[in-house]
């Protein structure tokens, strides 16, 4: 089975599907890693809020894989958006992973009401990490369209991804579009709505006809659109069942179903963007 690849605005590329680690405990998550690779993943989305990217650096360095067969994500931290916290702040991330470099790196949050607003200076200092090739492309996350236009404005790259809150219940239609149009590659996060999605009628029943799970159903919805994705699980027959995605394909009727359950803003489960100020302690 083989993941497709999604080319950036850079040049480089990145595999649709990967293994998400949000809220895997530091202890277990070069088990889960482990594991990931095993059933084949080669995509995996940390950050440093997570507490874990060491574990993920630790599964990749004994999976006998050279570094470069595995893309890796990892995410600035919110209490580090100062240029000299920034590069303070990747130097550790490196140093967790045990790696050279990364293939991404995000600005996790915006946090448009802190730091007075300033994410631009956060920006041009993850282009000093570009250009000297630590992380072979930049991208955010969580960041809306004024936040967009703003690094379009302000400064001279354009961000290969963006991260975004997105499933059947938020299709975050209006950040994607913009997306779309410039350039920038959807990465859809809590592609499943960290589960909610998976008893809603409509998505058990297409699986109940194309004998799938409702998850299987909901990520190759997702596949499909051209989004990518990285369901988490601590879970050895989820981390299969999620990496089962390219046997099969939805009828664009169903896809339009599911797409149908939009909900717009009642259908976020995370925080908002705008408003998100969350410090690490
Ligand atoms: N940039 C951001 O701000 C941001 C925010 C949130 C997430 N993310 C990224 O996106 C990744 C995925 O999002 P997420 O972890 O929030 O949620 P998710 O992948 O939508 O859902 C994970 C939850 O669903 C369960 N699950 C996974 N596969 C399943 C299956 N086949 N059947 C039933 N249940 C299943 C997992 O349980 P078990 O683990 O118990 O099996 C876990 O509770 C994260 O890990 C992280 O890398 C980024």
């Amino acid at each position: 089975m083989s993941v497709p690849n999604i080319e950036l605005n850079d040049g480089h590329s990145i595999p649709q599907l990967g293994f998400g680690v949000f809220q895997i405990d530091p202890a277990q998550t070069a088990e889960a890693v482990r594991e990931a690779l095993k059933v084949g993943y080669r995509h995996i989305d940390t950050a440093e809020m997570y507490g874990n990217e060491r574990g993920v650096g630790e599964a990749i360095q004994d999976s006998g894989l050279d570094r470069d067969e595995v893309y890796v994500t990892s995410k600035l931290n919110n209490g580090f958006h100062r240029p000299d916290d920034a590069r303070a702040a990747f130097d550790r991330t490196l140093a967790e992973l045990g790696f050279e470099y990364v293939d991404l790196f995000l600005i996790h949050w915006p946090l448009p009401t802190l730091y007075d607003g300033d994410f631009v200076s956060t920006w041009k200092t993850l282009e000093e990490f570009r250009h000297d090739r630590r992380a072979r492309s930049i991208g955010v996350s969580n960041f809306q369209v004024e936040h967009l236009e703003r690094l379009a404005a302000e400064t001279d790259t354009v961000p290969a991804v963006n991260q975004i809150e997105l499933h059947p219940y938020l299709l975050n239609e209006e950040v994607r579009a913009y997306n779309r149009a410039h350039g920038i590659a959807t990465e859809a996060w809590s592609p499943i709505a960290q589960g909610e999605v998976l008893d809603d009628a409509v998505i058990t029943e297409i699986a109940g006809r194309a004998g799938r799970t409702p998850a299987q159903v909901v990520l190759r919805w997702h596949i499909a659109r051209g989004n990518i994705v990285f369901p988490k699980s601590v879970t050895p027959e989820r981390i299969r069942e999620n990496f089962e995605l390219f046997d099969f394909e939805l009828e664009p009727a169903d896809a339009e179903r599911i797409a149908g359950l939009d909900r717009g803003e009642a259908g976020r489960t995370g925080p908002n963007p705008e408003e998100f100020a969350y410090m690490p302690s």
